[in-house]
C-alpha cells in the first residue's frame, strides 16, 4: 500500500534507538526527510548510515537534550531552518521511571518534564507553522496507564493522552491531526532491564495473548500509517499495539 508519504518531512524525537529509531527508518524508507534528534550522536550517525545503506531518504541529524531548559525550542527552530517545511511531528523520546510511592519531588519532575512538558512545548513551538499552512500531523508515543506499579513516565503519558485528545478537537478544524500510539511491551533498552533472563518469556507466556514482546518495527508500521494521508480521517485516538496485553476485567 502506498502511504503517500514521499517528499514529506518529519521531526522524530528519540530517534537514536528503540521505537524512535525504527520509526525514523520506516519513514525514510517511505521517502520522508526525517529530522532525527536525540542526545547520542554516535547512534544518530549510525542511523544515518543504516538508512543510506537501505536506500532511504537521507535524514538530517540534530543532537540535543530534550530535557534541557530550551530543548524543545532549539529542536523546533533547527527543524524549521533545516527542513523549511515540517509536515509531521513524532514525539517519541521518553523514559520509563518506576518510583516508590514516596519518591522525591525531583524524580517526578524529571518524568513530567521529559514525558509531558517537552512534548507539549515542542508541539506548541511548531503549531504556528502548522496552523499557518492549515496542515500538520502530530503523533505522540504514550504508554499503558493502568499499571500495577507506580511509574512516573506512565503518569506523564496519561497527561499526554488527555492533552492530545483535547488538542485534536481544537485543531481538527485547522486541518491538523493529533493521535497517540500506545505500546504494550516492546523489546527496547527502555524495558529490557525489567525482564532479565527468562522473565521476559515467562511474563509473555502468562500475560500476552500473542505470546511475546513486540518489536520496534511493529510500532513503526502503525506509526507510518497514522502519520500518512491514509489516516486522514483519524484524530484524537489512541492506537494500541500490544499483542493483546491490555485486557479488561470483563
Ligand atoms: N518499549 C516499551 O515497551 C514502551 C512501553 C511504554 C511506553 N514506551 C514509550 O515509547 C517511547 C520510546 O521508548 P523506547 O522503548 O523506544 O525507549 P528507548 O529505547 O530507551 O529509547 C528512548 C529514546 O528517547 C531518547 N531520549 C531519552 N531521554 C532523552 C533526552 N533527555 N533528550 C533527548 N532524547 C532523549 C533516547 O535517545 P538518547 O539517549 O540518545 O538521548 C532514545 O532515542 C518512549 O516515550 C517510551 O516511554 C515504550
Amino acid at each position: 500500500m502506498d502511504l503517500y508519504l514521499d517528499a514529506k518531512t518529519a521531526v522524530v524525537t528519540g530517534a537514536s534507538q528503540g521505537i524512535g529509531r525504527a520509526i525514523a527508518k520506516q519513514l525514510a524508507a517511505e521517502g520522508v526527510t526525517v529530522f532525527a534528534t536525540a542526545r547520542n550522536r554516535e547512534l544518530l550517525d549510525s542511523l544515518k548510515q543504516e538508512i543510506t545503506r537501505a536506500g532511504g531518504k537521507q535524514p538530517l541529524l540534530f543532537t540535543q537534550d530534550l530535557a534541557a531548559a530550551a530543548g524543545s525550542e532549539q529542536i523546533a527552530a533547527a527543524a524549521q531552518e533545516q527542513l523549511g517545511q515540517v509536515d509531521i511531528l513524532v514525539n517519541n523520546a521518553g523514559k520509563s521511571n518506576p518510583l516508590h510511592p514516596l519518591a522525591p519531588e525531583a524524580d517526578w519532575q524529571q518524568s513530567m518534564v521529559l514525558d509531558f512538558y517537552r512534548v507539549r512545548q515542542l508541539t506548541e513551538a511548531l503549531l504556528p507553522h502548522f496552523m499557518e499552512r492549515k496542515e500538520g500531523v502530530i503523533l505522540n508515543l504514550c504508554s499503558g496507564y493502568e499499571l500495577k506499579n507506580l511509574n512516573a513516565s506512565a503518569v506523564a503519558k496519561a497527561a499526554v493522552v488527555s492533552w492530545s485528545k483535547a488538542l485534536a478537537s481544537e485543531l481538527g478544524p485547522a486541518g491538523i491531526r493529533v493521535n497517540c500510539l500506545q505500546p504494550g511491551l516492546i523489546d527496547t533498552d527502555n524495558i529490557r532491564p525489567f525482564f532479565p533472563g527468562r522473565e521476559r518469556q515467562l511474563f509473555a507466556e502468562r500475560e500476552i495473548p500473542l505470546g511475546d514482546f513486540g518489536s520496534p518495527e511493529d510500532m513503526a508500521n502503525m506509526a507510518a500509517f497514522l502519520v500518512s494521508p491514509r489516516a486522514r480521517y483519524m484524530t484524537g485516538t489512541v492506537a494500541v499495539v500490544d499483542g493483546g496485553l491490555r485486557r479488561y476485567p470483563f
